[in-house]
Parts: C-alpha cells; sequence; structure tokens
C-alpha cells in the first residue's frame, strides 16, 4: 500500500498512535493510499513546531526577500511537476484531468503572486499633531491554523499557504481527510525550496480528531477555514476561548440571474458552466439559476438539451467534462437532494445515477425547474450537480428572490443592458459578483462572503491582511519632561 506521511518540523512523520486511514479513487471506490490518523498528540507536535519556528531560530530573521524567493521557487517546481500533480489531483478529488491541469496552474499562480507581494507589505506614517512620530508597522500574526475542503485540495492549500509565509506566518494546515495527496506531495519540497523546519506544517486526520484539537489549541493565534457552514459555527464558537482571528469561507447558494435581453447562447452555457464545473462542487456554485419569466421555457429547454450532451466519464480521460463526486458520503448526500427535488419542483433532466456506470461516484448533471425558493433545494447548500431553475417577471423580483438566502458568497448577472446590470450589481448581497460569465477567479481579486457564506477575504492584498497585525508606535520628538506633577 502506497503510505504518506504527514509533515512536521521539517520531518516526513507517521502519527504517534500509529493509526492509518485509507484514501480513495472515486472512480473505482478503490483505496490508493493510507495517510496517518492524526489525533490532539500530533496536532500539539506540529503546533509546537511552528510556535518554536515563529518565536525563535532562522524564520523571524528571514527578509520579506527572501520569503518571497521561496514562494517563487515553490511556484517553479509545481510547474515543473504540474502533469504529475495534476494526474494525483484528479485520481483522488474525481475532477476531470482537464480541470486539475487548470487548477495547478493556478496554484502555481497563487506562490507567484504572494512571492511577489511578500516585498510590497507597507507600514504607515500617521498624521498625529505635536511633537511625535506615529508609524504603524505590520507583523506577523504568529502561528496560522488552516483547515481546507477537498473541492479543489491543493489549490485551497495555496490560498492559505502563500499569504501566511509572504507574511511570515508559521502554518499547520489540515487537509480535508478525502484529500490529502497532493498537499503532502507538495510537502516533500518544502525544505529544498529554503522553508526551515516547522515554518510549514501539514497534518492529515478528521475534523473531529485533527481539527477540533488545532482550533482549540491555545498557541495558534489564528484559524483559516473553508468548509461547510455547520463546521464553520463551531469553529467560531470554539476559537472564542481564545479570542483566535478566525477567517470563514463557507460556500452558498449563488443566483445566476439571466434577463431576456442577455446574449442567449452564452447564456445557456454560462448557466451550466456556472452550477456543473467540477462536478458542482464549487463554493460559489451558481445553483440558483434565475431567468426572466419572457425566456423561461425556451431556456429552459435548451439547458437541458445540453446538459443531456456533457460528457461523464473517468477523470483521467481528456474528454471528460464531469467525474464523480468526491466520496461515498458526498454522493449519498446528493443522491438525497436529487430525490427531494423530485418532491419539491418539476425535474427535467438527470435525477439519478447515470445508466452503465455501475462504479464510482457518478451522479447524473440534474435540472429542477419551477422551483419556489423557498424549497430546500433553493435553500440549502448540495455542493453536486444539482441546478434550481427560478423564473422572474422583472428586475425588482430577481433582486428579491437572488438576495432571499441565508448565504452570500456569489452571483451573477447577464444582461447587454449596462444600466440594468450594475443597478442589479450594487444590489445584490454577495461578495463576488460577475457579469455576463460565472466563475472566473483570480490571484489578484478579493474572495470572500457576506452574511452566513462567513467573513475575510482571501486572494489580492486583502489576502495578506489576513495574516498581518498592526502595531502602533509613537515616538517622542519632544526633549522636554511632561511636567504632568
Ligand atoms: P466539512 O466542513 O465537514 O469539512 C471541511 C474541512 O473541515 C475538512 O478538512 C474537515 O476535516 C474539517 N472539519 C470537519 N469538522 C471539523 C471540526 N469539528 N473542527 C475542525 N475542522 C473540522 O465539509 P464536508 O463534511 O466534507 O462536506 C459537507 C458539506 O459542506 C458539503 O456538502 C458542502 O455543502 C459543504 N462544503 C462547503 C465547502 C466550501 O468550499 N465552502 C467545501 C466543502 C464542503
Ligand atoms: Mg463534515
Amino acid at each position: 500500500m502506497n503510505r504518506y506521511r504527514m509533515h512536521i518540523n521539517g520531518e516526513s512523520v507517521e502519527a504517534q498512535g500509529g493509526a492509518w486511514f485509507p484514501v480513495y479513487d472515486p472512480s473505482t471506490e478503490e483505496i490508493i493510499a493510507e495517510v496517518p490518523d492524526a489525533d490532539e498528540h500530533d496536532v500539539n507536535r506540529a503546533v509546537q513546531a511552528a510556535r518554536a519556528a515563529f518565536d525563535s531560530g532562522p524564520w523571524p530573521q528571514t527578509t520579506a526577500q527572501e520569503r518571497g524567493r521561496i514562494l517563487l521557487r515553490l511556484a517553479e517546481r509545481i510547474r515543473k511537476e504540474l502533469a504529475a500533480l495534476a494526474e494525483l489531483e484528479s485520481r483522488n478529488s474525481g475532477k476531470p484531468i482537464v480541470e486539475a491541469e487548470y487548477d495547478m496552474a493556478d496554484v502555481a499562480t497563487c506562490f507567484e503572486y504572494y512571492g511577489g507581494l511578500a516585498t510590497k507589505v507597507m507600514g504607515h506614517v500617521n498624521p498625529v499633531p505635536d511633537n511625535a512620530l506615529s508609524l504603524s508597522l505590520r507583523e506577523p500574526v504568529g502561528v496560522a491554523g488552516q483547515i481546507i475542503p477537498w473541492n479543489y485540495p491543493l489549490l485551497m492549500a495555496a490560498w492559505k499557504l502563500a499569504p501566511a509565509v509572504a507574511a511570515g506566518c508559521t502554518c499547520v494546515l489540515k487537509p480535508a481527510e478525502q484529500t490529502p495527496l497532493t498537499a503532502l506531495e507538495m510537502a516533500r519540497w518544502l525544505a529544498d525550496m529554503g522553508l526551515p523546519p516547522g515554518v510549514v506544517n501539514i497534518i492529515t486526520g478528521f475534523g473531529e480528531t485533527a481539527g477540533a484539537p488545532l482550533v482549540r489549541h491555545p498557541e495558534v493565534n489564528k484559524i483559516a477555514f473553508t468548509g461547510s457552514a455547520a463546521v464553520g459555527k463551531l469553529i467560531l464558537k470554539s476559537a472564542a476561548e481564545s479570542i483566535k482571528r478566525v477567517t470563514l469561507e463557507l460556500g452558498g447558494k449563488s443566483p445566476n440571474i439571466f434577463f431576456a435581453d442577455a446574449d442567449f447562447e452564452a447564456a445557456i452555457d454560462g448557466a451550466l458552466f456556472g452550477v456543473f464545473i467540477n462536478q458542482g462542487e464549487v463554493c460559489s456554485a451558481g445553483s440558483r439559476i434565475l431567468v426572466e419569466r419572457s425566456i423561461y421555457s425556451h431556456f429552459v429547454e435548451a439547458m437541458t438539451e445540453k446538459a443531456k450532451r456533457i460528457k461523464l466519464g473517468t477523470p483521467l480521460q481528456r474528454e471528460t467534462k464531469m467525474g464523480p463526486l468526491v466520496s461515498k458520503e458526498q454522493y449519498e448526500r446528493v443522491r438525497s437532494y436529487q430525490e427531494l427535488g423530485k418532491q419539491e419542483a418539476r425535474l427535467v433532466a438527470g435525477g439519478g445515477r447515470p445508466a452503465g456506470m455501475d462504479k464510482g461516484y457518478y451522479v447524473e448533471p440534474t435540472i429542477f425547474c419551477d422551483v419556489d425558493n423557498s424549497a430546500r433545494i433553493a435553500q440549502e447548500e448540495i455542493f453536486g450537480p444539482v441546478a434550481a431553475v427560478i423564473p422572474f417577471q422583472n428586475e425588482a423580483e430577481a433582486i428579491r428572490i437572488a438576495n432571499d438566502t441565508p448565504y452570500g458568497l456569489a452571483a451573477a448577472v447577464w444582461s447587454r443592458d449596462i444600466f440594468k446590470a450594475f443597478r442589479v450589481v450594487k444590489a445584490l448581497r454577495a461578495g463576488i459578483v460577475w457579469v455576463n460569465h460565472m466563475q472566473p477567479t483570480y490571484v489578484e481579486a478579493p474572495w470572500g462572503g457576506y452574511k452566513q457564506s462567513g467573513f475575510g477575504r482571501e486572494l489580492g492584498p486583502w489576502g495578506i491582511e489576513e495574516y498581518l497585525e498592526t502595531k502602533q508606535v509613537h515616538i517622542n520628538l519632544n526633549e522636554q519632561p511632561i511636567g504632568w506633577y
């Protein structure tokens, strides 16, 4: 059995308790590797390593230039290993190989971006009166605990590690239990890139046994989390105990809004891409498709027709547009929403398991129409290829339905009328809004949600801000005694 080890204090280690757990290929349901099953002891060991690396040794003396170069070297290495990394990612997560290759390129770009940004972190001179000089210094927040999901495994690791390292923090990263392999592969190169031991630690384990102790640990200064809203709430409560800084990215139920004057062909493509890319396992999935009444039936018909032609297949085949879901648990969850949808709305495409594919966690791209926005399939995050199509009468109704959700991660609006499109952009309560597109994501631009989609922003200069403290320094320029007594 192919065994991967964790990465703690620059060493490749097993769990102290000696336990392992299996990692699967979701297209065959077969075990492809085993990884250590970390518990609180291992978390403590990793946090101690990160704490020590932050407080003493070479890391606090490392210049911003050196930190930047480490990230640039890592980016170069990832580009060199891109094909092998993409294959491993595709095999472990079920995502199509072509998408995995895009992800790996984005991983490298993310490390490059923060490699460059490391030397652009600026302090500030504050315009105070009197004989004083007032400065704001920017300093790393300390030890960061980072917990990530399985839908974009190495990319989510990059979004967390790159800004933290650029800022001078140290990290304990816990990949999702379903998809730890690419992060562990990358861990093997960290020392060669010039990263001192203990700066980046990667532990493998389950949420309750490895994630929760990391969140509780008093020596961790900040938690960055991407995952479900349910776990986000637990993290926020637990972090309160030691007043940790917390950033949360909790997914959503994002509206993709189509007005009658949108380019029809582009709109149909955008609706399908928005909800079915990466098997619909996307935090910003356009899972509520709002369509203006006057084009509604034509739109549903065209969308259904095209959805039936989406190529499901094994992830490593280049023609595959949709692979299996990541795990048995996620498969069962999505299947149950497909069944629920049949009671709540009208099924027009998919609705089950694809015929003839009896191994692997495959589900059909599924479209429900005439969905009421209060239905569970319109309110709850499904995180699979299930679309809820909802008609609207006019602009005001589109905005009302779009915002009628506890979430607020993303939204998109399609129209050729710039007045209308921008009015809607301003009225939407969401952290990311696309116009005439859905899903493109750039490392230069902020990413994060409103409402119960969480708080904090990743990527761009916003991303590094979350790993920085601000120290106010007052320098007295008046040599006379204060004369207070
Ligand atoms: P999850 O939120 O349970 O898992 C995400 C990460 O959190 C994993 O690394 C997991 O080990 C960790 N975790 C779980 N419980 C924890 C705890 N008590 N303390 C600390 N860490 C913990 O997500 P799961 O169960 O894999 O998926 C369930 C649903 O969550 C999905 O169907 C989807 O709706 C949503 N989800 C949203 C994501 C997003 O990108 N916003 C990503 C993954 C899931
Ligand atoms: Mg869970």
